[in-house]
């Protein structure tokens, strides 16, 4: 059997989606760590009732971003990670990290990229007033919410929705797409051109 991809997951709040990934099973794949930002996350239980490492890593206790992102690189080392998953990462991670792991990280966005980038991504499609959103996983590049597209999933949007009521839609589609976007990625099936990713299934 080929050589699993060793996948380093980083989160910072509930860590649904870590929990999906784990749920999913994904033969090609091994969480070999997880990564926090914020020593109170929720996911951190999770990792651990499944007896995956965790490195905690508070941002606050740095005095610069890159101070911040040099330790996470000197983290992650003994581990050999082969790809980085951001699922709930609630840090902008700059040139300097994005270089250092090039084509090897990816991102969740709970809304159809390009539109809706940044924070409150499914209050800011709600307000917009637009009848169908979804979610994105993309490869980071050195912008924000902008690298190339992997896969999305559309959700419609309702009248009587709240941001709670389409958030738990959008959670649906992100736990089903995330994972299968790192089985392609591990398999093998992901091709990037420019800003394009073809998927060779
Ligand atoms: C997810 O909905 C993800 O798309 C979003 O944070 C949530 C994390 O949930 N990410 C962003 O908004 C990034 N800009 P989780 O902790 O339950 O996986």
């Amino acid at each position: 059997m080929n050589k699993k991809t060793r996948l380093a997951v980083f989160v910072s709040g509930s860590g649904t989606n870590l929990q999906a990934i784990i749920d999913a099973k994904i033969g090609s794949v091994e969480i070999v760590v997880v990564v926090s930002n914020n020593p109170d996350a929720h996911a951190i239980e999770r990792a651990k009732k499944h007896n995956i490492p965790v490195e905690v890593i508070d941002h606050k206790q740095h005095s610069s971003r890159e101070e911040f992102e040099k330790e996470i690189i000197r983290r992650l080392e003994p581990y050999r990670v082969d790809l980085v998953a951001l699922a709930g990462f609630m840090r902008i991670l700059s040139p300097f990290f994005v270089r250092a792991y090039k084509n090897r990280i990816m991102n969740l966005h709970p809304a159809l990229l390009p539109l809706f980038p940044g924070i409150h991504a499914a209050k800011q499609a709600l307000d917009f007033g637009v009848k169908f959103t979804g979610c994105t996983v993309h490869f980071v590049d050195e912008g924000v919410d902008t690298g190339p597209i992997i896969l999305q999933a559309v959700v419609p949007i309702h009248d009587d929705d709240t941001e709670e009521t389409l958030l738990e839609r959008i959670h649906k589609e992100e736990h089903r797409i995330y994972p299968e976007a790192m089985r392609l990625f591990a398999e093998g099936k992901l091709r990037i051109e420019g800003r394009r990713v073809f998927v060779r299934e």
